[in-house]
């Protein structure tokens, strides 16, 4: 099976790059990869960044890793030294991180939460961002994209109210070095309009 070679092993939390081969000069995160299309491009163009890629969809899981690997090479084909596949709540994950161990964070069209009663399940949620804070760097990048208005208008909110992370106002294109995902294409194909959003850690805190 490939997602044990690829694992991201809990063990290795608390020196994270050690889980990489060669040891990478930075270190990664995306939350909620889906297929896996981002997740596959930046370890590809970034053989520099280890990237710990984060998903509990078992068929994202499964999409991703069958793409990396031929059918019946599951077992022994390469599988990229620079991407590990963390398949539980990325939250747990970022909670065992040690402090300022990561270069960037990605957040690409999370799950919404539309529903008033759903708030505290935003990724994007001001009782998480003193963790998120925590983990990144300070000038790490954190990017974040969605189409709903709902969650638009959220990540707005919640950024405009805390003082760890600055940035300009979020782009209406997506930004070179950006690459496309499964949902952004959904969502454009559905004629929403999606935002990217790309603040720092800021260096006081
Ligand atoms: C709307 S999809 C977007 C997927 C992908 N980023 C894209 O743009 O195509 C959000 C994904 O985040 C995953 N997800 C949500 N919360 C998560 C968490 N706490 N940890 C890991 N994955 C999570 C979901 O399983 C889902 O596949």
């Amino acid at each position: 099976m490939t997602l044990p070679r690829m694992h991201f092993d809990a063990a290795r939390a608390a020196d994270p790059l050690s889980a990489f081969a060669p040891r990478p000069a930075e270190l990664w995160l995306e939350v909620g990869f889906g297929g896996g299309e981002h997740a596959r491009a930046q370890a590809a163009a970034h053989p520099e960044a280890g990237l710990i890629a984060c998903e509990v969809f078992i068929n994202g899981l499964c999409a991703l890793l069958s793409r990396l690997v031929p059918e019946g090479g599951e077992a022994s084909a390469p599988v990229p030294g620079n991407l590990r596949i963390w398949d539980q709540d990325a939250r747990v994950l970022i909670r065992a991180l040690p402090d300022a161990c990561l270069d960037r964070l990605f957040l690409l069209f999370p799950d919404p939460w539309p529903k008033a009663r759903h708030v505290k399940r935003r990724f994007v949620h001001p009782g998480l961002l003193p963790e998120i804070a925590r983990v990144l760097k300070p000038g790490a990048e954190w990017r974040i994209a969605s189409d709903d208005p709902t969650y638009q208008a959220w990540v707005a909110e919640v950024l405009a109210a805390q003082d760890f992370f600055a940035g300009p106002p979020p782009a209406t294109v997506r930004p070179d070095g950006w690459p496309p995902t499964r949902y952004e294409a959904k969502a454009l194909a559905a004629g929403r309009a999606p935002l990217y959003w790309a603040v720092r850690h800021r260096l006081s805190g």
